[in-house]
């Protein structure tokens, strides 16, 4: 009955506007969006049609309709955004073709180098670039802030005529002419439905990239060849991406808000971007940002044959803060390379010291000199009243335990307000490095600790203490111990998915060099890793063009790194810094040589994600409560958030490496676990592709645990395939203790 009610109060108000104000008072519209799942009919005219329709039975008026829908969802699934009061929401929620109806959120943004460092060498280029032809048939996908299209690194010379395939359009707009569009570039659209203009001044009206962070990671992904780009001689080399050579499109789905610079992403217009992807014929989605409710709209980009790649977040070092941990997508942790920025300091009693900085010199400027150095404390307001800084070197010690980002912001100000020539940051983690582009030509060195230690004892001896900075140099290779997993990259279990392993797997993401607007610059986060992983991505798809999304994943996975170049453990930056787990990498750092030719598969038909995960997407249908927990599915990683008793899991691999093959198993239990396998050998041949086992994981003990870690490997004289594995004893149900 309250349906008629609200729906005559509204029509009313249509006929007299002093009735506005009842309606206000009855709620106030906002975005929503309306699933429907798989679409009803083929042609697309016929699927807006029957949602107009659907809104139009719940609001009225056609013209309503028109002005309440924001976007319609038509190609890869059935749904639309609009605006609605709650009441108009619960009517339309009631309705049996419903699925879920969810308000719209909004959500953050979350090279040089990086690229040998993960063997893909240029010159000489590497076999897999060559056999990948660079991913030149292959069409990623951006849904990111846009792009700028006259950057070097998407020039499309050289290129052939863009796959016929390819059903996309290049939408025009402000600044964005059919020109923008090329063999490179070979699609572009926006998505601006439902936003105040006059709040988003800033941006462009069209698929350019005003904030710069879509045209980083494009050029990470697929960026071509640039020779000798370096930011005042620092990471100097060629830029280029994963797949130098393969094709973008570009949606563009994030804009800049208000004078402050925040982005807007609503997710009704990622899930429009992933609708018309589908349509457009992507092969790879790669998505630097964080969105946790479109999950349906990811699984059935990957239900239509994309492998969508996602960034885990930046919220780390501590656990449970994982985004976009959908067990069909990839999620990314971020790594460091084999690059740093060392920075000598030489101390007054000819001591030196080495630090890490972005600090350059001008050509026209003099050479470092000998400057005061005076001890400013946590450099807080109140640490540094009295001290006489004008003119001096400040060192300053991270004595709380926040986001660094923020105090490091706080530290910055009062120091150089104060005058100070340059700065001196003892920090647990110099991973924060970026955070020193805001010194803008004063020397801003970060040091561990123990060396800050050292630079204050000498203080403390001292009645006239003096320091010399020396401009940072950039050395690669063996030096610098890597990889490592980035102090700031978000750490598992899933909070939404704990029967998942996640992340999938760790990317380069600090001090990675890309392109923003004609320039190149630097950019951490996971927003950086995720291009790299859609890069290798596109290689291997050239590669292996009939893979499924999750032997791509599976491959992948498998056959990544876990120890350093040194043969060490990989490490975790962290407080404490650490042996690092499945919780901070998945499977380990990527590997893309050894992804290319894994040897063995953990494959998944797309439909099975249903069996699994219904009761989760599909939140208003009866969905089968019998469903088995997502362990069951053939993932390359096994979790389990609640060991009770003995749990036996089965698992398939299908044979891609030579035909004839006999693989043996290895395990590493967890610790408290004891995991059997049988059988613990497999044969492949001709007749026999795929082979399946069981693994048993009973726990020893009884105990109210946290997790514990371990591996399952297959292994032969040319191939390892590896797969990470967390388990968790409970003996009543789990709390969130996870520490
Ligand atoms: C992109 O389009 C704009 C507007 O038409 C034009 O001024 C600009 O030169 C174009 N850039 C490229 C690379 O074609
Ligand atoms: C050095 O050159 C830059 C521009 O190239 C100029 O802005 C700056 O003032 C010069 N500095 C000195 C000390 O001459
Ligand atoms: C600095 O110290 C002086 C005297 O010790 C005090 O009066 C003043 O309030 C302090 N200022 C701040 C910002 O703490
Ligand atoms: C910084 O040091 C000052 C005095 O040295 C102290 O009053 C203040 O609480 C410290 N601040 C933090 C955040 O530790
Ligand atoms: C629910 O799942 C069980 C086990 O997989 C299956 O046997 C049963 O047929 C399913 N029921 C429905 C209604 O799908």
């Amino acid at each position: 009955m309250a349906f008629h009610l609200s729906s005559q109060l509204f029509s009313c108000c249509l006929l007299f506007s002093f009735c506005l104000i009842l309606v206000r008072a009855h709620g106030s519209r906002r975005l929503y969006i309306v699933y429907l799942g798989e679409k009803k009919h083929d042609d697309p005219t016929l699927v807006t049609a029957s949602h107009h329709d659907m809104l139009g039975s719940i609001i009225g008026s056609k013209e309503e309709v028109l002005a309440s829908i924001t976007y319609s969802y038509k190609h890869g699934f059935s749904g639309f955004a609009a605006m609605l009061t709650e009441d108009q929401a619960e009517h339309l929620a009631e309705l049996p073709e419903v699925i879920s109806i969810t308000p719209n959120q909004k959500h953050e943004l979350m090279t040089t180098r990086s690229w040998d460092f993960l063997g893909l060498n240029y010159e000489p280029p590497s076999e897999l670039l060559q056999r990948s032809k660079y991913g030149e048939d292959i069409i990623i996908g951006i849904i990111d802030s846009g792009i700028w299209p006259e950057s070097k690194s998407f020039s499309d010379h050289g290129y052939d005529e863009v796959p016929s395939r390819w059903k996309g359009i290049c939408q025009l707009g402000q600044a964005w002419g059919p020109s923008n569009c090329s063999r490179k570039i070979i699609g572009a659209r926006y998505y601006a439905a439902g936003l105040d203009k006059a709040n988003f001044k800033k941006n462009y009206m069209s698929a350019r990239d005003h904030n710069g962070h879509g045209t980083h990671t494009a050029s990470t992904a697929a960026g071509a060849v640039v020779e000798g780009v370096n930011l005042h001689g620092l990471g100097a080399g060629v830029a280029r991406g994963g797949a130098p050579r393969a094709r973008l499109a570009v949606y563009k789905v994030g804009w800049e808000e208000g004078d402050a610079g925040g982005i807007y992403l609503p997710t009704a217009a990622v899930l429009a971007a992933l609708d018309d992807a589908i349509h457009d014929g992507v092969d790879i989605l790669s998505l630097s940002l964080v969105v946790d409710e479109d999950s349906f709209g990811a699984l059935h980009a990957v239900q239509n044959g994309i492998t969508v790649v996602y960034a885990g977040g930046n919220s780390g070092p501590r656990p449970q803060v994982l985004f976009n941990t959908a067990p069909w997508v990839i999620t990314v942790a971020a790594s460091k390379i084999d690059r740093s920025f060392p920075t000598v300091i030489t101390l007054g009693n000819k001591q030196t010291l080495v630090g890490q900085s972005f600090y350059y010199k001008l050509e026209n400027e003099t050479e470092s000199r000998f400057e005061s150095l005076v001890n400013g404390g946590n450099c807080s307001r109140e640490a540094l009243n009295g001290t006489s800084i004008n003119g001096k070197v400040v060192l300053c010690t991270e004595l709380t335990f926040g986001p660094i980002g923020k105090y490091f912001k706080d530290v910055f100000a009062g120091v150089f307000q104060g005058g100070a020539s340059g700065l001196i940051f003892a920090l647990y983690t110099t991973d924060v490095l970026l955070s020193t582009e805001d010194c803008q030509g004063k020397a801003c060195v970060l040091v561990d600790i123990e060396i800050g230690f050292q630079v204050a004892t000498y203080i403390g001896s001292e009645s006239l203490s003096t320091v010399k900075i020396e401009p940072a140099s950039s050395i690669t290779g063996n030096q610098v111990p890597a990889p490592k997993v980035a102090i700031f990259s978000s750490r598992g279990p899933s909070i939404k998915y704990p029967t998942v392993l996640k992340p999938d797997i760790a990317a380069p993401g600090v001090n990675i060099l890309a392109a923003k607007k004609d320039a190149y610059v630097f950019n951490s986060g996971t927003s950086m890793a995720t291009p790299h992983v859609a890069g290798v991505v596109a290689l291997l798809k050239a590669l292996h063009p009939h893979w499924s999304h999750a032997a791509l994943k599976s491959a992948i996975v498998t056959t990544a790194s876990t120890k350093d170049k040194h043969g060490m453990p990989m490490l975790a930056e962290a407080l404490p810094r650490k042996v690092a787990d499945p919780f901070d990498y998945g499977g380990g750092n990527i590997n893309p040589i050894g992804a290319a030719d894994p040897g063995l598969i953990y494959d998944i038909d797309p439909k099975d994600y249903n069996k699994f995960f219904a009761c989760q997407i599909k939140k208003y249908e009866i969905c089968n409560i019998t469903t088995l927990p997502a362990y069951h599915l053939n993932l390359p990683s096994i979790s389990i958030p609640d060991l009770r008793h003995t749990i036996k899991i089965r698992r398939s691999v299908t044979n891609v490496g030579e035909v004839d093959a006999v693989y043996k198993s290895f395990i590493e239990s967890p610790l408290g676990v004891k995991m059997t396998i049988e059988p613990s050998v497999l044969v492949f041949n001709a007749r026999k592709k795929v082979n399946a086992f069981k693994v048993s994981i009973t726990p020893l003990w009884e105990v109210q645990g946290d997790y514990t870690f371990g591996s399952l490997t297959w292994y032969n004289e040319h191939h390892t395939a590896r797969i990470p594995i967390a388990v968790r004893i409970t003996i009543r149900d789990f709390y969130a203790d996870v520490a």
